[in-house]
């Protein structure tokens, strides 16, 4: 079986074509490199021991899309090509329109005209915005999410089910909590540009002394301990849902399918916890202050993944400890290859 994947040397791309690799498929890459670099795809092989087919190019140029759909039997895609900064979304929304929707389509049509089922879609827990209930399941309600970014997940998600539903096709949504940690081969991780918005990457980077200290956002939310709460996944546990996913799609009888699986671990942390597990995992200080809250963040997120377990036989396995050990030594590689 013969898989697309869009992103491919992206953060939880990378990780989800390796495990692919493993269970004997083969991968196509599709990646503009606008948020990679060319070593990951070499560190793939590494890993794998396999190389995957790679092309350079940005979805958004249909012709050449095309072309690969004529030069390969593709059974299915997984769908990682996306910005992904909230905060840049504010800023450039019609960039994070534009990109992540017309990509999308872009591939849709070829599975249209080409008569191609089982699509998995990277969506988001940021489609249930501050849910009044924890854990979220999937009947949660849906909640406008406050950026750009968030529509787009939410906006892609709707595409795909009138997709499936008027073509009778395959396919999976599945809404990632907070992805977290490298790969144990310490080969793989995430490549934050600039400055991270995001917590780990930032932890981390102020553990090895590029950041000077790391600001948290608020200690006076109605949490335990004040600080905002999150279900941080371990993105080998989560690349590994994919594989499961894309199985039970091909698995299907019934010609028009719609899963939705939400992906976490089913506990939340606190950034103050996520912190502390830091420094125990790696024996390392993480300095750090408080600050106001950062707008349009929740209190709260984190999963039921209950369905996940029950239909596709995946749960998370690595604890926020392992998670954050595997980080600081794909820092580490990263440094060591300055
Ligand atoms: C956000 C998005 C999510 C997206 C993810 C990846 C929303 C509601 N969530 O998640 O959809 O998939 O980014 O880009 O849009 N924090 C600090 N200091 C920092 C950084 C973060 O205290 O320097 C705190 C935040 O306030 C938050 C937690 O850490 O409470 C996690 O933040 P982050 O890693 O940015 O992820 P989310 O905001 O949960």
């Amino acid at each position: 079986m013969t898989i697309l994947v869009t992103g491919g040397l992206g953060y939880i791309g990378s990780h989800t074509v390796v495990e692919l690799l493993q269970n004997g498929f083969q991968v196509i890459i599709v990646d503009d490199m606008s948020n990679s670099e060319k070593f990951i795809l070499d560190n793939i092989e590494k890993v794998a021991g396999k190389r995957p087919v790679f092309f350079p190019f940005d979805l958004r140029r249909k012709e050449l899309l095309a072309q690969v759909f004529d030069a390969y039997e593709i059974d299915g895609c997984i769908n990682f090509a996306a910005f992904k900064a909230v905060g840049e979304s504010q800023e450039k929304p019609l960039d994070y329109y534009e990109n992540n929707l017309f990509s999308l389509i872009n591939i849709l049509q070829e599975f249209k005209n080409r008569n191609i089922s089982n699509f998995i879609f990277s969506s988001s827990c940021t489609v249930y915005g501050q849910a009044d209930q924890q854990p979220i399941d999937e009947d949660t309600p849906l909640k406008t999410p406050e950026s750009s970014y968030g529509k787009t997940k939410q906006m892609g998600e709707e595409i795909l089910k009138d997709f499936a539903t008027a073509y009778k096709k395959k396919v999976s949504l599945l809404r990632y909590f907070n992805p977290i940690g490298s790969h144990p081969s310490a080969l793989l991780g995430e490549l934050p540009i600039g400055i991270p918005n995001n917590l780990v990457p930032y932890v981390t980077q102020t553990a090895s002394g590029i950041r000077e200290q790391l600001s948290i956002w608020g200690n006076d939310y109605d949490t335990p301990d004040g600080t905002a709460v999150r279900d941080y996944i371990y993105v080998v546990d989560l690349a590994k849902a994919h594989v499961k996913a894309l199985q039970k799609l091909m698995a299907e009888t019934s010609e028009t399918v719609i899963d939705i699986y939400n992906l976490g671990t089913g506990k939340g942390s606190s950034v103050l916890e996520v912190v502390e597990s830091f420094e125990r995992a790696n024996d390392v200080k993480v300095p750090y202050k408080i600050c106001d809250r950062r707008d349009g963040d929740i209190t709260v997120a984190y999963a039921n993944a209950d369905k996940a377990e029950r239909e596709l036989g995946w749960k998370a396995e690595t604890s926020l400890d392992e998670a954050l050990r595997t980080t600081w030594e794909w820092q580490k590689y990263l440094e060591s290859r300055k």
